[in-house]
């Protein structure tokens, strides 16, 4: 069929009108025409997309209503790394980052050096890719190195550009920006799910963290999410601009959305001008932000810069202060986590503190409780910095009749009685497995990330299925099916949905004795701990019949651990579990012991310190395990060696002291070459 002119020039204008009030609707809130105009427009042009699909390209707005779920997200790995920024929270903090820009650029004179100004959003950093002015690809942070693949929820939001506004476009280009949910946006869609009884987000920031980790993109599509651009990483076949305030509006001309409060300036007047301007005017700000960033304008001067620590030196974070807020402590409830232990947990009277409204804060143990000497009905201060948890600061005044904060005797949760342990400091609930809160929690750390990993699987979930007696217990999961599920009536639950968690489920099935050990949430068991049992042993029955002695010969393993061990296969239920595991067909590959006792660092402990530029701190952890070395968290006399990286601190001091070997990260990089990991 062909198309006339007089039709593309229509679909045109249908594109220009759904982008223009997508725009209003979505990141404006200044929505021109009804819904049901909106859905008239948005009609028109799929009817004629469907009779000439040639007229149906990437970047029509019909593009971004969802499609297919995924079964999981693909990890990508980032060709140059993330990087995170360095804060300043002070005029004299901002004075030590202008200083170290003045020892590297000798030849600026410093008060004439040229900043561009922008606002911290706060949001989820996200790095978009396009090929010949394509959206290829998009995916989060993660740990700076590697992310996850979310291109099919990007796709969904309204001011994303699919395709890039330009005639000419770079072959490769990388933007990276921030993903969130303006406010009025986050606080319809909160209203709307506080109608239809469903789970309200705490903040515009989770709810656009929880909106772009869906597997479907439906539900990303609902989200009234934008997103905000502000660098460049990559480009090919194409020139950047000289300049930061340049390339932003460059990117602006390609069809982002970049901020309207961006400025450049001289001198740190400036940015203290800009600083104070926008705190002021962060309260009418369509969107959270946690500070401004100031970065080097001269992009060839940010190339000379370079960057320390995964943080470049010509950008700082000045960050707005932590804020505080007033209240009354109304009572403290004791949660049971997944090995009893009993937290506190503060209900103060609701207060709005740093952009979210606190109602619970944690008090964390009795000691703390002690520690700031509070009391039911005390007036405390509450302070929030960012998406930091809250704190209880201070006990402001001593209300006028008080209780005191007691350690209750009887589990909150099964009635079974609480243990304290010596020094009063933990207190458990001795319900084990009877306990209905330590169950659900297990099962929480169960199918956790470290752990199954069972991606999608998440304490909403579980709970329902605790609650409708699908499941009692972690290996009751393999039991399950969408069928099953579904047949539960659980609200929320759909066809798709519960494919993808039996998906996600089916998955863990194929795992690995390291991670299934730190599974079974044993006392005392971390990941360190899983590694050295699963190394050492390389079985599973074997761990499961360990003497004392044996486990104590492990290195990584002292008398407590050990005792908690034997305790933990002794019990039979336990011993009913891990044959249920076995007979639901959970595998891993076999180790070879031999090989793993002849790694060159067994019976080695590393501490890592300060920042590993190169690696990160998590993938250096893992090489050297890998090497059969144990990785501890504190230096003592028997550390085989510390690696210290930028920024080091006590650890550095202490190892110094105690006499233990320092390395660098090069000599760790040297080390971990030679052995080809
Ligand atoms: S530039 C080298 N500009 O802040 C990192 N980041 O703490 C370059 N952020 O992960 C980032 N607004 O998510 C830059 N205008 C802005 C920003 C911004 C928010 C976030 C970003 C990054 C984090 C670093």
């Amino acid at each position: 069929m062909s198309v006339s002119p007089e039709l593309m020039a229509q679909v045109m204008a249908l594109h220009e009108q759904l982008r223009y009030h997508n725009h209003r609707y979505y990141v404006l809130d200044a929505p021109e025409i009804s819904d049901a105009q909106y859905d008239e427009l948005f009609q028109q042009l799929k009817k004629i997309e469907q009779h000439y699909p040639e007229l149906q390209t990437p970047d029509s707005p019909t593009q971004r209503v969802g499609g297919e779920a995924i079964g999981a997200f693909q990890t990508i790995t980032h060709t140059i790394p993330m990087l995170s920024l360095g804060n300043a929270f002070s005029t004299s903090e901002l004075k030590d980052f202008e200083r170290k820009l003045k020892e590297r650029l000798e030849s600026v004179d410093i008060d004439e050096l040229e900043y561009c100004a922008e606002l911290k959003l706060d949001g989820l950093a996200i790095s978009l890719i396009y090929e010949n002015g394509v959206f290829k690809q998009g995916a989060t942070r993660g740990d700076g190195a590697t992310g996850e693949d979310i291109s099919h929820n990007l796709r969904t939001i309204r001011n994303l550009p699919l395709q890039l506004n330009t005639l000419k476009p770079p072959l490769l280009l990388e933007v990276r920006g921030e993903v969130l949910m303006p406010r009025a946006g986050f606080d319809k869609f909160n209203a709307e799910a506080q109608q239809k009884g469903e789970r309200l987000f705490a903040n515009p920031r989770n709810a656009a963290a929880g909106s772009v980790r869906q597997l479907d993109p439906n539900i990303a599509a609902k989200r009234p999410l934008a997103f905000y651009a502000y660098s460049v990483t990559q480009i090919e076949g194409s020139q950047l601009p000289a300049t930061q305030y340049e390339v932003l509006q460059w990117l602006k001309s390609l069809g982002f959305t970049i901020s309207d409060d961006i400025k450049t300036g001289k001198g740190l007047a400036f940015v203290e001008k800009f600083y104070a301007d926008i705190q002021q005017r962060r309260p009418l700000l369509a969107y959270d932000i946690d500070g401004v960033v100031i970065k080097v304008n001269d992009l060839a001067k940010q190339q000379v810069l370079g960057m320390v620590s995964r943080e470049p030196r010509w950008a700082v974070a000045y960050k707005f202060p932590a804020q505080l807020a007033s209240t009354v402590l109304e009572s403290v409830d004791f949660q049971v986590g997944r090995t009893g232990a009993l937290t506190p947990v503060a209900r103060v009277k609701p207060v709005f503190v740093g952009g979210v409204t606190i109602s619970n804060i944690t008090l964390h143990n009795m000691d703390e409780i002690r520690r700031l000497g509070i009391e039911i009905g005390d007036t405390v201060e509450v302070c929030r910095a960012g998406d930091v948890i809250p704190k209880i600061t201070q006990v402001l005044a001593r209300g006028e009749s008080t209780v005191a904060i007691e350690l209750p005797l009887c589990c909150p949760v099964c009635q079974s009685p609480i243990i304290q342990d010596e020094k009063g400091v933990i207190a458990r609930c001795s319900g084990d497995v009877y306990c209905d809160a330590q169950v659900q929690r297990r099962l929480a750390h169960f199918v956790s990330r470290k752990a199954m990993n069972a991606d999608g699987l998440g304490e909403r979930w579980l709970e329902q299925f605790l609650e409708k007696g699908l499941i009692k217990q972690s290996a009751d999961l393999y039991a399950l099916n969408a069928e099953k599920i579904l047949a539960a009536n659980i609200e929320g639950m759909g066809e798709k949905l519960a494919e993808n968690i039996i998906t996600a489920i089916t998955k863990t099935k194929q795992t690995t004795l390291q991670r299934f050990i730190y599974a079974l949430g044993i006392r005392g068991v971390g990941e360190g701990t899983s590694l050295a049992l699963a190394q050492y042993f390389g079985d599973l029955d074997k761990i499961k019949d360990a003497s004392m002695e044996a486990l104590i010969a492990v290195p990584d393993i002292g008398e407590v651990s050990a005792k908690w061990i034997v305790a933990y296969f002794q019990e039979p239920l336990h011993q009913q579990q891990l044959q249920a595991f076995v007979d639901a067909g959970l595998t891993w590959p076999k180790i070879d012991i031999e090989q793993a006792q002849h790694q060159p660092l067994v019976g080695q402990s590393w501490v890592l310190t300060g920042t590993l530029s190169t690696l990160g701190r998590d993938a250096a952890k893992a090489k050297l395990q890998q090497l059969g070395a144990k990785v501890s968290g504190s230096v003592s006399k028997k550390t085989s060696v510390v690696v210290a990286g930028a920024e080091a601190g006590s650890k550095l001091a202490d190892a110094q002291k105690l006499g233990v070997t320092v390395w660098d990260e090069q000599q760790l990089l040297d080390l971990l070459a030679e052995h080809r990991v």
